[in-house]
């Protein structure tokens, strides 16, 4: 199959509504990552997603609508903070879970009674969204365990050749996929960090939990329980506070003729006396938007790539740090 790399525009927008209504599948633009869209209602459609991406099966897909759409017709209930969330940050990089109507394919939430749904901000998105017209199911546009995409050219180096198309919307900004609340008991749940964060969900619906896996629990949103954002090269992770010896293994590893590339944030870049360094920038919003983008550039040249945790830890940084930890811990 070839795979085309469009920018977002009349004609490209109804090639991929033909594609999406024929039952296959489009990568599309967010403000957090590419999305891979399938349309919610066509379980082959759904079942392919899986398959390209080499996706465990009991892992549940986010439904994506446009900022107009109607989600009554999806899901069931819709408690009073979720109405205050939505109202805050929605449209956004926050996905809100809810009781199923099982109106759209079981295959989404993998048979579960829950539904994810995320109405992205991103201009492109909105577009896509609304000519489909359709609640479109969509993970990250990657294959499964690497890591996630942020530039269409990311998505063409994990499927080309698998999937027809993919609209080009530019760098996303935000960087780290969606925050994951859970929805539907009486106070909301974290389930998986992002840039809307537990103190600013707090702040709308009065209180938020953040859910952590306890042994012999079953999982309540089994993506977290997956290695991923791996990128194919060597890793490794030091605390801001133990930054010295990040710098010490870069040495010895240079030395040794081993293609090493530092990263971190700016300060910590100037520190370093490295000469190779991907650096993700200086605020919490620009390590986010860069991490994703730096781990991809980083496996297309180094051996090693030895990562320095930002010395901020909270706000925007607690789903940085889970990202970071993943693909290089
Ligand atoms: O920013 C994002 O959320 C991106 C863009 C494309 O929208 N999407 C994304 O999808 O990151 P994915 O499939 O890579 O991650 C979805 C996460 C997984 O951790 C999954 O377990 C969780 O959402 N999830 C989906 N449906 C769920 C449900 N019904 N209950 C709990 N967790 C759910
Ligand atoms: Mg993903």
């Amino acid at each position: 199959m070839n795979t085309e790399i469009l920018t977002i525009d009349d004609k490209s927008l109804m090639l991929a509504e033909k594609i999406i209504k024929g039952g296959g599948v489009v990568a599309f633009p967010t403000e957090t990552v590419y999305g891979l869209a399938a349309n919610a209602y066509d379980t082959a459609a759904v079942e392919s997603i899986f398959a390209i991406k080499g996706r465990p099966n009991d892992n549940p897909l986010i439904v994506h609508v446009h900022e107009e759409y109607d989600i009554s017709s999806l899901v069931s209930y819709i408690p009073e903070y979720a109405k205050l969330l939505a109202k805050a940050f929605l449209p956004g990089p926050l996905t809100m879970v809810y009781k199923s109507r099982c109106t759209v394919s079981t295959a989404v939430s993998c048979g579960g009674d829950t539904l994810a749904i995320r109405i992205p901000s991103h201009e492109g998105a909105q577009r896509f969204l609304k000519h489909v017209g359709l609640p479109i199911a969509a993970p990250s546009a990657n294959v499964s365990k690497h890591v996630s995409p942020v530039t269409a050219i990311h998505v063409f180096d994990d499927l080309n050749g698998k999937i027809p198309l993919i609209l080009d919307g530019g760098k996303c900004s935000g960087g780290i996929e969606s925050t994951v609340l859970d929805c539907t008991g009486e106070v909301p749940c974290v389930l998986r960090s992002g840039l809307v964060t537990r103190d600013m969900i707090a702040a709308v619906a009065g209180s938020c939990d953040e859910y952590v896996l306890k042994d012999g629990e079953r999982v309540r949103s089994p993506g977290i329980k997956y290695k991923h954002y791996s990128p194919k090269c060597q890793t490794a992770l030091f605390d801001y506070d133990d930054r010295q010896s990040a710098f010490s293994l870069y040495k010895e590893k240079e030395n040794a003729g081993v293609k090493v590339w530092l990263m971190c944030d700016s300060g910590v870049a100037d520190e370093s006396g490295c000469a190779n360094v991907l650096d993700f920038g200086e605020t919490e919003y620009e390590i986010a938007a860069n991490l994703y983008d730096k781990l991809r550039e980083g496996e297309q040249v180094a051996e090693l790539i030895i990562a320095v945790a930002p010395k901020k830890q909270d706000g925007v940084m607690v789903g940085v740090m889970n990202r970071l930890k993943k693909a290089c811990g």
